[in-house]
């Protein structure tokens, strides 16, 4: 029996950034809706000439005070909205709709994916088109969920759905119109690890996870959503208003992780199928391993069979290659990537130096220059320099500590656990410094006291500062937001890559999500990070890990099953990958790691662009006898097959994996002499229309299209195609090239990724 974890990284993981500058943005003018939240006035209100009137000059002053004059605000201001909804319609450039946005940009993932400007969301829209997911049921497979948080209020909503049959454990737990389900699953857990405390055994999350990712995906908007009481602006899940629901198969006791076992998760699947969900999220995963084997897999097979689409995390084991999990084709497989906002923190020096750091701890207590001491030279007399200089446990001599700022050496331990073990030893603040020269990757954790990550470089510095002086002193600015100045999504460093090392023709993972510094509710029956000494609680917190990428992606799956009630799970992903983007805010390609781009191994089609996947044109679809024909091509015999179908179903032909309909096209062994043939079938979901292939080859590879002009008379109609491959080389190579095929019609661009393993003789 395997064992999952779940895939938040701990503090120790850490992310690459490159910082450039920002370039200015083009004045084009859009409508866009200003979306402030919910009126709170009563019904019999509601008809008053006066409420509207009130409504109408509070939207013109907000709107006046970015624009600079109520005469600007007025012209712009197309329609109030003043009964339920507290929003307007205006007419604005881009620029003033970001000067707005900017005012409160912090849990901006998802005005990163363009689905809106905080508090902007455009008409043509995803979101809006979309209702805003209403009445899609969402669930996620975790730890559990914290149903006090405003994510999860029910306030505005109407009856649940009737096809619902799912339940809440109302002794444990108090479900409502929001969350309409939450169970827990134990009994593979205790057969191993040994009964639960009755006291823990609830739908409720004692981890803080399984909230986290459960209100990334469909969390209601909450305004001024605090992190240990930093204000982090409005934190919104992908479908905000889509019902959702908790199965709790992950219990935290053994281990700092937690574990997940098969048995729970495929009893929760097989609860989730009969309840109805619509969508399901799963932010755990084992090993990679043969699907017969893996009870996501399976699971998940059986999901997709009913209709459900299911999300996984690719897992943070990376950067390393073959390390991407949960890779079953009929799974959407999430890898990790940042955003481009970024919580500063300053350390002032009192020679004059300002070094920039990251951080989302709270402020020193007063604005003065703190004594700044090395942690090597406060190590306690018992203790080795090596660990004092990391500021491990113990490690730091109170009577040399008390009232300053240590400066710490971020090595292998726990960033976080650091600051706390500074805070016992009486520091009040703490800055660390990356041990690792280039390594700029800078983390903005929240710490128990005051405290900033600074680079390698700016460390350095540091530590010539605190060289060069007997009484150094120093400053720790308190964190801010900024926005738009890095280059981003790049990589997270952690996030798992391919190739698939189960199936090496079909690649993973299929897309990459933000996953780094992601805010979202909390459990607040949880102490931050495990740390059994740090006693604070928050309704919300910053994650990392492509857990936290996965749920990004399930969200805006329920927004799309809200619009295309009638697409195939695999429809869904194959809109998902073919608009995805190998492009970073500034144009410029996707990095992988410092001065290395990405490939399809890093995030399969690329970066997730919602409002473009709603309308993708084309998709590869594929159905249930596809998914077994692929299983049957796996060479897997009629006992395992049983696994995945009652029987009916017959393997005796030889099924070619290559045209298995995939949206993305992997030969993992091209044999060099002679052309492999790659078979692939368009359906069309838009507009009647001609498209024309174009391919980017590979490196090595001749690729041609047959034909290389599709015409679509009628919504439905499907047309194959022949992709033909030939190397241009005659000998054997291991390196992995990659490359693109592209049908547009001159609106829509179907982009499949193209990629060759190897080549063999
Ligand atoms: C269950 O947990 C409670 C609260 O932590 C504790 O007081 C009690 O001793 C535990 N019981 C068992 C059987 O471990
Ligand atoms: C050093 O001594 C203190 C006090 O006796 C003790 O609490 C601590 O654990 C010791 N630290 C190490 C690293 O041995
Ligand atoms: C600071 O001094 C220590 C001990 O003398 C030395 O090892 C280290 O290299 C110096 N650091 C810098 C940045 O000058
Ligand atoms: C079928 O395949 C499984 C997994 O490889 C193997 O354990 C089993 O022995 C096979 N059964 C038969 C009848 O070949
Ligand atoms: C490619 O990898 C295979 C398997 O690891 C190995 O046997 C072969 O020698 C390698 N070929 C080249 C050209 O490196």
């Amino acid at each position: 029996m395997a064992s999952f974890k779940f895939h938040a990284s701990t503090a120790l993981s850490y992310v690459l950034c490159l910082c450039l500058l920002c370039s200015p943005a083009l004045a084009i003018k859009r409508a866009y809706v200003v979306y402030l939240g919910e009126h709170s006035h009563q019904d019999s209100d509601l008809y008053s000439a006066e409420l509207k009137q009130r409504v109408a000059d509070s939207h013109h002053q907000f709107l006046a005070s970015s624009l600079g004059s109520k005469q600007r605000a007025r012209e712009a201001i197309y329609n109030s909205y003043h009964n339920h909804i507290n929003g307007f319609a205006a007419v604005l450039e881009e620029e003033d709709a970001a000067k707005i946005a900017r005012k409160k940009h912090t849990t901006n993932s998802w005005e990163f994916l363009n689905m809106n400007a905080e508090g902007f969301i455009r008409r043509d829209s995803l979101w809006k088109q979309a209702n805003f997911g209403e009445d899609i049921i969402i669930a996620n497979l975790d730890t559990g969920v914290w149903p006090d948080s405003k994510s999860f209020s029910d306030e505005g909503y109407g009856p649940i759905p009737a096809k619902w049959r799912g339940t809440c454990d109302k002794t444990k737990i108090s479900c409502n119109k929001k969350l309409i389900g939450a169970r827990y699953f134990s009994k593979g857990y205790e057969e191993i690890s040994g009964k639960l405390n009755a006291s823990v055994k609830t739908p409720v999350d004692h981890e803080g996870h399984g909230t986290h990712t459960l209100s990334t995906l469909g969390g209601n908007f909450v305004h001024g959503a605090k992190v240990f009481g930093f204000n982090a602006g409005t934190a919104k899940g992908g479908s905000p208003r889509a019902r959702v629901a908790s199965y709790k198969v992950c219990w935290p006791p053994v281990g700092k992780n937690g574990e997940c076992f098969d048995s729970d998760i495929l009893e929760a699947f097989d609860w989730a199928i009969h309840d109805q969900v619509d969508v399901l999220s799963l932010s755990i995963g084992g090993m990679p391993t043969a699907y017969f084997n893996d009870a996501a897999a399976i699971g998940a097979f059986h999901a997709v069979k009913k209709g459900i689409v299911v999300i996984c995390s690719a897992g943070n084991e990376g950067p390393g290659e073959g390390t991407v999990t949960n890779v079953a084709p009929w799974i959407i497989t999430v890898g990790a990537s940042t955003i481009s906002r970024e919580f500063l923190s300053y350390v002032k020096l009192r020679n004059g130096k300002l070094l920039k750091g990251a951080s989302l701890s709270g402020p020193l207590s007063m604005m003065k220059f703190y004594p700044l001491i090395n942690a090597a030279d406060a190590k306690a007399v018992n203790a080795s320099v090596d660990k004092a200089l990391l500021c491990e446990a113990e490690t730091l001599d109170p009577n040399k500590v008390k009232g300053k700022i240590v400066v710490c050496l971020r090595g292998e331990n726990d960033r976080v656990a650091k600051s706390l073990n500074a805070y016992h030893a009486g520091a009040v603040g703490m800055i660390l410094c990356n041990n690792e020269e280039n390594a700029n990757d800078i983390s903005a954790d929240a710490h128990i006291i005051a405290a900033s990550h600074l680079t390698y470089d700016d460390g350095q510095i540091l530590y010539a500062y605190l060289n060069s002086t007997k009484y150094p002193a120093g400053y720790i600015t308190p964190p801010s937001s900024h926005l738009g100045q890095l280059r981003a999504p790049s990589m997270a460093v952690f996030s798992s890559r391919g190739p698939n090392t189960v199936t090496p023709d079909i690649l993973k993972p299929d897309i990459t999500a933000p996953g780094v510094d992601i805010i979202a509710a909390f459990s607040e029956e949880v102490y931050p990070d495990g740390h059994e000494t740090d006693h604070r609680v928050t309704p919300f917190n910053i994650e990392s890990g492509t857990s936290m990428a996965c749920p990004h992606v399930s969200g805006v799956v329920g927004l799309l099953k809200k619009i295309h009630p009638g697409w195939s799970a695999a429809a869904i992903k194959s809109a998902i990958i073919t608009t995805a983007t190998t492009r970073d805010n500034f144009r410029r390609l996707i990095l992988s790691g410092p001065r290395k781009e990405a490939t399809p191994f890093d995030y399969g089609g690329g970066h997730i662009q919602p409002n473009l996947a709603m309308d993708p044109g084309l998709v590869y679809d594929l159905n249930v006898d596809d998914y077994l024909n692929f299983l049957c091509g796996m060479g897997y015999n009629s006992t395992v097959m049983k696994t995945f179908s009652d029987g009916s179903y017959n393997c005796h032909h030889k099924y070619n994996l290559l045209n298995f309909n995939y949206p993305s096209i992997t030969v993992g062994k091209l044999s060099a002499d002679g052309t492999t043939t790659v078979l692939r079938t368009l359906k069309n979901v838009g507009t009647p229309g001609t498209y024309r292939a174009r391919v980017l080859q590979p490196q090595g590879v001749s690729v041609s299209v047959l034909p290389s002009t599709l015409t679509f008379d009628k919504i439905g109609q499907e047309k194959s195609f022949e992709l033909i491959l030939e190397p241009k080389i005659t000998k054997e190579s291991n390196n992995s090239v990659f490359g693109e095929l592209l049908w547009s019609d001159g609106k829509h661009n179907v982009r499949s990724p193209i990629v060759v393993s190897s080549i063999v003789a």
